[in-house]
């Protein structure tokens, strides 16, 4: 009887881990700096986390802009309608309509630094796109090769059909965004972003797009209500920022990176 009691105790301690476990694995955090792969793998993941957490930091050569990847996308990309980047890995090699050529995902992250960052992408093969190019694929591991966006991810909307009211999204930013962003739209260094103004994305950026500006608004701003914006009131507020001057991007700077000699190659 005893033996029995303490074989079903088992059994009991067997299934509690087993469930734990299987609980775990749905609610485990997409990046967590003690469950990385050890060894050189899990360095460069972990880099490539920081460099797009505090990208002036280890970038400061490559950056113009007063801002880091995480400014536009939530959360180091992992926030769904946050500029989430889970899943995008397996999306390349993929057609780029600006460049009019199949890019990799190198490529893409380039994109960013030039317009988004108002800077230069880092060498190819350097250790910092490596670094950020293995940390968006750690980011889709659990994502099959070449699975679609959901549509529950993005934050393109459609954008209402009438024009938008700018002198009301004015006074909306006063009220919802000056606290953090400031009246100027100079933000505050190293804490709020700027909106526009020499230190803010460039004109080519994706963010300087009505749509892309009002998705990103209307799901993510104010950063302490998210949501609680109408479509409306997010498209006037964007309108209105975009109103105001930033930098403009020469076309002269498109040069492609040099590659970085390896002592492997
Ligand atoms: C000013 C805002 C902003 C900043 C800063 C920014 N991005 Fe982006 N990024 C965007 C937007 C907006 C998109 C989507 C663009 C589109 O669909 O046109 C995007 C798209 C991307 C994509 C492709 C995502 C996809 O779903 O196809 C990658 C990769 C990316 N960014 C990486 C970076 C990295 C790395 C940095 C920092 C070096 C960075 N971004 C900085 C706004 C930004
Ligand atoms: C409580 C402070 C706070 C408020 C209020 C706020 N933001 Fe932000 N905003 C942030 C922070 C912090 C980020 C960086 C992303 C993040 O961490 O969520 C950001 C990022 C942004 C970005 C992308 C990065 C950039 O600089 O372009 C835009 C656009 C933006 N906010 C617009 C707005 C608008 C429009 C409002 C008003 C509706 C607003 N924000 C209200 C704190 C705030």
């Amino acid at each position: 009887m005893r033996r029995l009691r303490s074989r079903l105790a088992v059994v009991f301690v067997l299934a509690a881990v087993v469930l734990t476990a299987a609980c775990s694995s749905n609610t485990r955090p997409l990046y967590d700096p003690q469950a990385l792969p050890s060894g050189p793998v899990g360095e460069s993941i972990r880099l490539g986390h920081d460099i797009m957490q505090d990208t002036p930091k280890y970038l400061p050569r490559n950056v113009v802009a007063d801002m880091s990847c995480a400014a536009c996308h939530v959360g180091v990309g992992t926030v769904k309608r946050g500029g989430s980047l889970v899943g995008l890995y397996g999306r390349f090699p993929q057609w780029n309509k600006r460049s009019k050529r199949v890019i990799m995902l190198q490529d893409r992250i380039g994109e960013c630094f030039l317009y988004s960052m108002n800077g230069t992408p880092p060498a190819y093969s350097s250790k910092a796109m490596i670094a950020i190019a293995s940390y968006i694929a750690y980011l889709s591991r659990d994502v099959p090769g070449g699975a679609p966006q959901p549509k529950d991810d993005g934050f393109i909307v459609p954008l209402p059909s009438a024009s938008p009211d700018v002198k009301h999204g004015g006074d909306l930013y006063a009220q919802k965004c000056a606290a953090c962003h400031q009246a100027n739209g100079a933000g505050v260094h190293g804490s709020f972003p700027p909106l526009w103004g020499a230190a803010s994305f460039n004109a080519g950026a994706g963010m300087a797009h009505i749509d892309r500006m009002t998705g990103f608004v209307r799901f993510n701003m104010p950063q302490n209500a998210p949501g609680s914006l109408s479509l409306e009131d997010a498209y006037d507020i964007s309108a209105w920022v975009l109103t105001h001057p930033r930098p403009t991007f020469n076309k002269a700077r498109l040069i492609a990176p040099a590659p970085q000699p390896a002592s492997y190659f």
